[in-house]
């Protein structure tokens, strides 16, 4: 019985036929994808299969398989890039390995050693390595999935899994680019709540938030903002963690984004954010384009106190945080029925999301040394 994955055994199957690589500025988020996949079972008596890196195709699944009934599914999302100096790089990918296996643990599904299926995904990049675009602002979504596929209708822990990878150039995330977003602050819907699974990274929670999402877009507004509590506490944009800076007395600004708890998405962007802001505010590594007096809270906030921020002009600026878009500004809010102002830069990013989004992505393409990239 193999406890865990290994990468040593690797098989890898080579495609016939080949893709036609689109043109980077004809590509939409997560729709075109490489030529090979990544794949490799579980079972329960035996334990890790073979590794597969095999040519991208449908998979095959019994109609009774658990995954298509009682939703056990978890992803993760992280990006390849390359650099000016030819090299691909990924971003951060132990973290992400981490929190698949507290999301495969979540679900009852088995769990391994992160850096093994990091050196898998790896793999998989340079088999594809020309999949991976250039042009500034794009990059290799690699989308790691786990699947339950046993067949039969019991609801119970999966004795058989799939884990799999696969990979998908992207531009932008938002078709508009870095334009900022309009929120509908909804109090009707609720995203995650104490003791859910909000703090996992399950198919099911993006599921469920479809809905809100269109009839927020009915109504004028791109994304969601999810509150919770009778006090409308902020927590959520959309599919990403949110951040609101606001101007103190003193000339500074306060970063804020709602603690982790067990509501909030543990995001890798969101982590990234909170390193270099607390390396500015402690002054050990400054950040140009950030004012010296500068505060990082992981603490919560209500939208009346965001109301009264955007009166009385010390609401500085609020961006969500995500692998996919990395920052995304926000320029209004709609409330219980108003329009709440948020000012936001001429060239659609706060001070914040715009400092933030340079040293991630100097990170990401390896113009600035980093512990955080991690070279094919
Ligand atoms: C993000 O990267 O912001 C995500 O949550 C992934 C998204 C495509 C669902």
């Amino acid at each position: 019985r193999s406890a865990d994955i290994d990468p040593s055994r690797l098989e890898v199957e080579l495609t016939k036929s080949p893709k036609t690589i689109p043109p980077t500025n004809q590509l939409v988020f997560g729709r075109t994808f490489t030529d090979h996949m990544l794949t490799i079972p579980w079972n329960s008596q035996t334990g890790w299969g073979t590794p597969k890196i095999q040519p991208y195709a449908p998979l095959q699944l019994d109609p009774s398989s658990t995954v298509l009934h009682y939703a056990p599914t978890l992803f993760e999302g992280l990006k390849a890039y390359k650099g000016k100096d030819g090299v691909l790089r990924l971003f951060r990918p132990d973290k992400n390995m981490e929190r698949m296996n507290r999301s495969a643990a979540r679900l009852a599904f088995p769990t391994f050693t992160g850096e093994n299926v990091t050196q898998l995904i790896k793999k998989l990049v340079e088999v594809d390595s020309k999949w991976v675009p250039s042009d500034p602002g794009t990059s290799l979504y690699i989308r790691p999935t786990m699947i339950g596929t046993q067949a039969g209708l019991g609801v119970g822990a999966s004795t058989d899994v799939l884990l799999f990878v696969i990979a998908s150039p992207v531009g932008p995330y938002y078709s508009t680019g870095f334009k900022p977003v309009k929120l509908y602050a909804t109090t009707k819907d609720v995203r995650a709540w104490p003791g859910g699974t909000g703090g996992f990274k399950l198919g099911s929670n993006y599921a469920a938030g479809v809905v809100p999402q269109q009839q927020a877009a009915a109504l004028g507004y791109q994304q969601i903002l999810w509150l919770f509590g009778p006090e409308h506490r902020l927590t959520e944009v959309g599919t990403m963690n949110l951040w609101v800076a606001l101007r103190k007395d003193d000339g500074g600004l306060e970063l804020i984004t709602p603690p982790l708890e067990d509501m909030i998405l543990p995001g890798v962007t969101r982590d990234s954010v909170l390193a270099l802001a607390r390396d500015h505010a402690s002054g050990k590594r400054k950040l140009a384009g950030l004012p010296d007096k500068f505060t990082v809270s992981e603490r919560n906030l209500t939208m009346p106190e965001l109301v009264e921020a955007s009166r009385n002009g010390s609401l500085s600026e609020v961006f969500g945080s995500g692998t996919a878009a990395i920052v995304s500004c926000v320029d209004g809010i709609g409330y219980e029925g108003e329009l709440v102002k948020v000012p936001c830069g001429e060239d659609g990013l706060g001070d914040v999301a715009r400092v933030m989004l340079r040293e991630i992505v100097g990170r990401q393409t390896g113009d600035i040394p980093s512990e955080w990239s991690f070279p094919v």
